[in-house]
């Protein structure tokens, strides 16, 4: 079996890729410099390399270890973030993924599938946002990952070299066999938030606006369960070493769920009642973010398998019980 590397694997979305991947049969290792990825995350029928992305001595050495097939999800994502410290995600995001990219070239690995985000986009300009849509990101997290997109589409160009660049919408949810239980530190997106809420660890929390043009006046996003998203993944390097071609591809479900029908789902799901307020809009949030979600479908030959909001919480709420 191919053998492949995945770099940022003891993270949230990393370690569900790297469970796909073993239940795949892919030989499987994981590069992670454990920042905001966790131990408990690893799974031990995979290997393990300690390191940072951005010392290329280290990704030489596990990239020569005949990888066949890079997934890079080593990047930092929180966006407020971005804007206050963006040497942090410059020197992150995109010089570290400059090493990835230059190690693989050096080291003969071919294919690689890149964490991106719908923040490519920026404000919508149309709905649902297809592939075509204007890349404009009003953020630096979201600028750095087109960066890194219009990297690998020159390298395409130039070198051996084929990629599959992954626009995740929301990602949400947990692996429904519990086998992965390390939540994120400080959560900045609502799910885990809610759910700390719910859990007790925070005293409560604020639904950002009640006031957008949507039918309940909150915000409506694309929720995908992560578990899709790692499913996705595997496809993609599939895809990649079964042809030249190099694409990029929204990870979506095409449905729109708005916030106050999360916490309603959510209290549903835990069977009580949370404390919320409403609050003012967050800065920079549009009111509505969905993905055209079909040429993944088309390309990658999968679908997600979780269309319900409250199946997809419940992945989440089972960890606690
Ligand atoms: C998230 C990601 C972004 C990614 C995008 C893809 C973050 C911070 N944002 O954006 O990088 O590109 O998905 O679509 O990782 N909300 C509340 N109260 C809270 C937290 C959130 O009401 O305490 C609302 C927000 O206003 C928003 C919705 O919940 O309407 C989802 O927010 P969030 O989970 O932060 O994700 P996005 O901002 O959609």
């Amino acid at each position: 079996m191919p053998k492949v590397l995945v770099i940022g694997g003891a993270g949230y979305i990393g370690s569900h890729v790297v469970k796909e991947l073993l239940e795949g049969g892919y030989d499987t290792l994981v590069f992670d410099d454990l920042s905001t990825g966790q131990e408990v995350n690893l799974f031990k029928e995979a290997g393990f390399v300690r390191g940072n992305i951005l010392d290329r001595k280290a990704l030489d050495a596990v990239m020569s270890q005949n990888v066949d097939a890079v997934v890079h999800l080593a990047g930092k994502k929180a966006v407020g973030e971005s804007m206050e410290n963006p040497q942090k995600y410059a020197e992150n995001n995109i010089n570290g993924s400059i090493n990835i990219l230059n190690s693989m070239v050096d080291n003969g690995v071919k294919h690689i599938v890149f964490s991106s985000s719908a923040a490519v986009y920026g404000t919508p300009q149309y709905l649902p946002l297809d592939e075509k849509h204007p890349l404009n990101p009003v953020n630096f997290y979201g600028f750095s990952k087109m960066e890194v997109e219009n990297l690998m589409e020159w390298y395409s160009r130039l070198k051996d070299f084929n990629y599959i660049a992954l626009r995740y919408f929301n990602a949400v949810g947990y692996a429904a066999d519990k086998s992965i239980t390390g939540r994120e530190k400080n959560p900045q997106n609502l799910l885990p938030i809610i759910m700390e809420a719910a859990t007790g660890k925070r005293d409560g929390f604020a639904i950002f606006g009640s006031d957008y043009e949507t039918p309940d006046g909150t915000c409506l996003r694309d929720y995908i369960h992560v578990s899709d998203l790692a499913s996705a993944h595997v496809a993609a390097i599939h895809r990649l070493m079964s042809d030249k071609k190099s694409y990029r591809l929204n990870l979506g479900t095409g449905k729109a769920v708005s916030v106050k029908e999360i916490v309603d789902a959510t209290e549903n799901v835990i069977g009580k009642r949370l404390n919320y307020r409403y609050a003012a809009r967050r800065p920079g949030d549009p009111a509505v973010v969905v993905a055209k979600a079909d040429l993944a479908r088309e390309v990658l030959n999968w679908r997600p398998r979780y269309t319900d909001i409250e199946e997809i919480i419940r992945t989440v709420w089972n960890l606690e019980l």
